[in-house]
């Protein structure tokens, strides 16, 4: 496995295995690896000749009063791990290799990113288009696989994809998580045991909504406020939103009928999660 930490370099890369005729799939990540990174590089290789993986925190899309300082940091680790997953190369930037002097180039996908997490960070889509167009130009590979746990993100990128003629394909794979049901996610360290308990009512919140919906209720402020109750109900919890929205323009809805997203930011004590389900899934 190679550690490349030139943009310059990497490009050359990526042409090199393109002209043997390489299939390229990149997973891109901040790093701190969790079974929910590894799954997808291990999907990713089931798919492509060749797997990039990136590890870059990426600054422009953390807010001036978020976690960008204490955000879990191990290269060590992570680069051992994906080495037993067979990823071929990892692309290790530095910010000044991303963000050079005199930077000032910005990629914005309008109306998917207004609603749910685009209210409460804002700038923070943003950021993540800015720096997935980059990777995807740096990386050039044939297909980029993200995970629905982050909906909105992965809704977002597809849409950047396609407006903007990206000649790439976007792979969405299912949310992993630990044996309680609690989403795997980098921000589960900041945890302390005695909040567990309350970060577990979003999987089980999610549980109550799909009971709902399978006894006949489709009303969304109906599911919407007895899911508010029995997250509030759990002490440290604080919430950011609950919403139900239309799977593909991420507006809001008021009756489900086809298909629907039910997604979830609750505060935990200082640990902000976020979860979410689609009706008729099983979790
Ligand atoms: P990060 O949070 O490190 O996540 C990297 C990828 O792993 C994303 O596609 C995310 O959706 C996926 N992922 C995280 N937790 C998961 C889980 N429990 N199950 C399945 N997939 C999971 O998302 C980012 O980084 C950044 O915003 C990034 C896209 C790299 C841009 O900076």
């Amino acid at each position: 496995m190679k550690t490349i930490e030139l943009t310059r370099e990497m490009q050359k890369y990526s042409d090199s295995s393109r002209s043997k005729g390489k299939k390229i799939a990149f997973v891109p990540t901040m790093g701190y690896f969790h079974e929910g990174h590894i799954e997808l590089m291990r999907q990713a290789k089931k798919m492509a000749d060749c797997v990039v993986v990136s590890i870059y925190v990426n600054p422009t899309q953390f807010g001036p009063k978020e976690d960008l300082s204490r955000y879990p940091r191990d290269f060590d680790r992570d680069s051992e791990r994906a080495k037993e997953v067979g990823v071929d190369v990892i692309f290790y930037p530095s910010n000044k290799e991303m963000y050079p002097e005199g930077y000032q180039t910005y990629v914005n996908v309008e109306d998917v990113t207004k609603n749910l997490c685009g209210l409460s960070r804002p700038g923070h889509f943003c950021g993540v288009t800015t720096v997935c167009a980059k990777l995807f130009n740096i990386v050039k590979p044939h297909i980029a696989v993200f995970g629905k746990k982050d909906y909105q993100q992965y809704v977002t990128i597809k849409r950047m994809v396609a407006d903007l003629n990206m000649d790439l394909e976007i792979i969405g794979l299912p949310t992993v998580r630990e044996a309680d049901g609690l989403a795997m996610s980098s921000r589960n360290v900041y945890l302390k045991e005695n909040e567990r308990p309350s970060a577990l009512t979003l999987i089980d919140s999610l549980r109550l909504a799909q009971k709902l919906y399978d006894q006949g209720e489709r009303k969304a402020s109906t599911i919407i406020s007895q899911v508010e109750k029995f997250i509030s109900q759990s002490p440290y919890t604080d919430i950011d939103y609950v919403k139900i929205c239309d799977p593909e323009t991420m507006r809001d809805i008021e009756k489900i009928r086809d298909s629907a997203l039910i997604a979830l930011a609750v505060k935990v004590a200082q640990t902000r999660l976020i979860d979410n389900h689609a009706f008729g899934e099983l979790i």
